[in-house]
């Protein structure tokens, strides 16, 4: 069958126009954050792969009472400027700022958080090791598998991703590519999440929401 970027009509409709840029950004975080369920002084927090903390600010400016934050970036420089952030918006709250990365075995939080966000960090992070699709998916279930361990039984998981474009192809021996819709909220029911559940979407950008069991 004829690939759709063959067509000239859809190849002028969609050249450059298809991937949602940076400028989409905001709304998409804002979009996670309007997702969470109300947070107070009970509730703790884990953002995974918090960068400068981007994500994890705007959620404490929206819930100033949030009790505890735990922040976990591999990256030492963007960890503090997270930490920093955070305390300016939580003065009172308790902050853990942890220097440590998704998928590589290492010691990450066990049954502690209300809720996890994270923000651009699973499929980027996929890509940007190289190696196979099959390489990349065995990164992302193990990183899937601490982020539902960080939880308690019924936490709530929130993703922001950035998906592949329609077009992307590759099997499993083909070079790392990011995951559809269908492929990542399979993962997630693999990995051990319940009701996995699209909350935003603009053209790549997703907003997944997803829970760890009540047990
Ligand atoms: C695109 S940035 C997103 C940062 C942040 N979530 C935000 O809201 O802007 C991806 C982040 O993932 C971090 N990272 C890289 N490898 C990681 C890993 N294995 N586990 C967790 N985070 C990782 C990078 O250092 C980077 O800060």
């Amino acid at each position: 069958m004829e690939q759709p970027w063959e067509h000239p009509d859809w190849y002028d409709l969609h050249d450059t126009t298809w991937t949602a840029g940076p400028e989409r950004e905001p709304e998409h975080y804002r979009e996670l954050v309007l997702a969470l369920p109300p947070l107070d002084r009970q509730d703790h927090v884990i953002d995974a792969g918090a960068g400068t903390g981007k994500l994890i600010a705007l959620a404490t400016r929206g819930y100033p009472r949030i009790g505890t934050v735990t922040l976990v970036e591999p990256n030492r420089a963007k960890l503090e400027r997270a930490r920093a952030r955070v305390s300016e918006y939580l003065p009172h709250a308790e902050i853990i700022a942890l220097e440590r990365s998704l998928g590589e075995a290492q010691s990450l939080p066990q049954t502690q958080a209300t809720v996890v966000t994270i923000g651009s960090v699973l499929m980027p992070i996929m890509e940007l090791r190289g190696g196979s699709l099959a390489n990349g998916l065995t990164w992302l279930r193990a990183a899937l598998r601490e982020l539902r361990a960080m939880l308690l039984p019924g936490g709530g998981f929130y993703d922001a991703e950035t998906l592949a474009a329609p077009w992307a192809r590759g099997r499993l021996d083909e070079p790392v590519r990011r995951l559809c819709m269908s492929e990542l909220t399979t993962e997630l029911a693999a990995a051990g999440f319940d009701s996995v559940e699209c909350v935003y979407r603009f053209r790549d950008r997703v907003v997944i929401k997803a829970r760890r069991p009540a047990e």
